[in-house]
């Protein structure tokens, strides 16, 4: 059966590499390997643009009526004088509201082909595999009271709001595990229970969910002490669960290990396998327009995409296998580049994954 998928390039880099993600799910297509329908919509800075809304009706309509979502990035320079309310971020932050993608899967995979590109030693990084799975839908990027208001005495003061009910924390939790039991079978859980009552409850729930999966291993890792573990010895990890804003952080953290930000793709589901595909990588306004952006985060997050969301992990594969051989043929975009590689850009990298693909 054809899938329909919402394309969704965004701002910035994002619809140079979404242009390269297009041309390997139209590659696929004509492999005969998967049967999709394209249809593009407008979000984020460019979608302010033209209808003043970074989150137009039609575009959360069409991305719930699609199997799946691929988005590129939203944001620059140009939104940011706009009130919060009308920013790009807000048509990211609606879109995993509006279709409930409370699991945000990250995975932080070090391709062996760049163990030299990471700024951690090569023997502190290789065969990294870790799964990041951060709550996407609650934390204090949702939570009420929040705003900025002027005080009797005239000063302003902002507030945001941390929360989480025990629902929120149990479903995102038994995401963490059931992805465990097709890995190594351990599960951190990341909080800062020794300050923050939400995360006291956060590790408590975690643990009563434990103890439904015996057979995997739960531990708990203060905030500030998994950040440095992520630097220091990040092998230790499997998969890491934790809140919206820990989950932010840390997986940025996390993909620096992997050679660069540009490598890294991610997943958004909701209960129904729903899904919302896209780099973690953001916008990149300072060389957006340039040609130079690493595209391997976008065809990654197809990959992902077509795993989770349109029952195709053989094609998946294929993306995986691809990617592998064009970093043994040396090709580097800029931000992965080490010496003796073959620098590219955007477009040729696209290339030379299609022209990988496994027939
Ligand atoms: C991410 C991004 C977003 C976030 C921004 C663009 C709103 O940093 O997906 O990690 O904070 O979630
Ligand atoms: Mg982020």
């Amino acid at each position: 059966m054809t899938k329909k998928v919402l394309v969704l390039p965004g701002d910035g880099i994002g619809p140079e590499i979404v242009g390269e993600a297009v041309k390997l799910l139209k590659a696929l297509q004509a492999q005969g390997a998967i049967a999709v329908e394209l249809e593009h919509g407008l979000v984020g800075g460019a979608a302010y643009d033209v209808f003043g809304d970074p989150l137009p009706a039609q575009t959360l309509e069409a991305a719930r009526a699609a199997d799946a979502v691929l988005l590129g990035a939203v944001g620059g320079p140009k939104w940011e004088p706009l009130h919060i309310s009308k920013r790009p971020e807000k048509g990211l932050l609606g879109l995993r509201a509006g279709l409930g993608l409370f699991a945000n899967l990250r995975p932080a995979i070090l391709y062996p082909q760049l163990a030299g590109a990471s700024s951690l030693k090569p023997e502190v990084v290789s065969g990294l595999d870790i799964m990041i799975v951060r709550e996407l839908t609650g934390d204090i990027y949702f939570g009420q009271p929040r705003g900025v208001e002027t005080l009797a005495s005239g000063e302003r003061r902002g507030v945001n709001t941390m929360v989480y009910t025990e629902s929120e924390i149990e479903r995102i939790c038994r995401v963490a595990f059931d992805l465990a039991r097709k890995r190594d079978r351990r599960v951190c859980s990341v909080d800062k229970a020794n300050v923050l009552e939400c995360t006291e409850l956060w590790r408590e729930v975690a643990t009563r969910v434990g103890a439904d999966y015996p057979d995997v291993a739960l531990s708990h890792m203060y905030v500030d002490n998994a950040a440095m573990q992520l630097v220091r010895a990040p092998k230790q990890f499997d998969v890491m669960v934790t809140g919206n804003l820990f989950g932010d952080i840390l997986s940025d953290c996390a993909s620096m290990l992997t050679g660069s930000i540009g490598m890294l793709p991610s997943a958004s589901l909701n209960a129904a396998g729903q899904g919302m595909y896209e780099p973690i990588h953001g916008s990149a306004p300072d060389i957006a327009g340039q040609g130079v952006a690493n595209p391997l985060a976008t065809l990654l997050s197809v990959a992902m995409m077509l795993r989770y969301s349109l029952g195709a992990p053989e094609a998946a594969q294929r993306i995986e296998a691809a990617v592998s051989t064009v970093l043994d043929q040396g090709l580097r975009t800029p931000d992965i580049l080490s010496a003796g590689m073959r620098r590219v850009g955007t477009v040729e990298m696209g290339d030379a994954v299609v022209a990988a693909l496994p027939a």
